[in-house]
């Protein structure tokens, strides 16, 4: 079925870094203060994830709400430099169109990373959208599934050493924040696991706190927002 909604806008962030902007609700994909900072400090760095891949442990990532792929790009980037396996699992609902995704310039943003450019020409060869199902992407030491689907219909395998719930705010999206979705997610952390986010709402704390995570608000990024959200498995 055509996509007839609106094509995203590319906007600049604060960092110089490039991002889309949905015109539907003008919600950001990304931190207008930075999006790469975001990805970075909010979800490689504060997730555990960046330690894990720099002591070159093999990890594994559940990411709802793909996006653009930065943080993927990131953390696929990062394993890569030292050589730690990843096995990233990332649900997208709707796949930004690929001229928009072209136009975010990642390859230059994360030089000398080979893996933006890689991931941008996988994207060419899936059509534009990608049909609904699993599509998986290897760049070594990395492997992404990414499954275009709707993250409420798909309920997930496995277990993860890190989830990114990156999936709007609770405002936009509120069934992707609401208890028994989270609960999903939580259930899918190994012990010491993170579950990280941008919202720090309390109905999203709580809900966490009562699947088992000990849940808590840390420092945002430099620029941008105050306090984040950090949910670990107790080890
Ligand atoms: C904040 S953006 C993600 C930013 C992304 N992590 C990045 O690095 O660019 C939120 C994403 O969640 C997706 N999304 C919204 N509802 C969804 C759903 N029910 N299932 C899967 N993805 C969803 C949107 O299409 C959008 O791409």
């Amino acid at each position: 079925m055509p996509d007839t909604l609106p094509h995203p806008d590319v906007i600049v962030t604060r960092d110089g870094s490039r991002t889309l902007v949905s015109p539907a609700d003008g919600e950001a994909y990304k931190s207008r203060a930075g999006a790469l900072t975001e990805a970075r400090q909010v979800y490689l760095e504060g997730s555990g994830v960046g330690a894990r891949l720099r002591a070159g442990r093999a990890t594994r990532v559940l990411e709802v709400g793909f996006g653009t792929g930065l943080n993927f790009l990131v953390t696929a980037s990062l394993a890569a430099e030292h050589g730690a396996p990843l096995d990233y699992v990332a649900v997208e609902l709707r796949p930004p169109p690929l001229e928009r995704l072209a136009a975010l310039g990642y390859e230059r943003l994360l030089a000398p990373s080979p893996v933006p450019a890689a991931l941008l020409a996988w994207r060419r060869t899936l059509g534009d959208p990608p049909a609904p199902g699993a599509h998986r992407f290897a760049h070594a030491p990395c492997r992404l599934t990414l499954l275009v689907a709707d993250a409420l219909a798909r309920p997930f395998e496995g277990s993860f050493d890190a989830v990114y719930h990156d999936a709007f705010s609770p405002r936009a999206n509120p069934p992707l924040w609401a208890a028994p979705f989270l609960h999903g997610l939580a259930a899918r952390l190994e012990p010491g696991g993170r579950l990280v986010s941008f919202t720090v709402a309390g109905a999203v704390r709580r809900a966490l706190t009562a699947a088992g995570l000990d849940a808590r608000k840390v420092p945002g990024p430099e620029g941008g927002k105050r306090e984040v959200l950090v949910a670990e498995r107790p080890a």
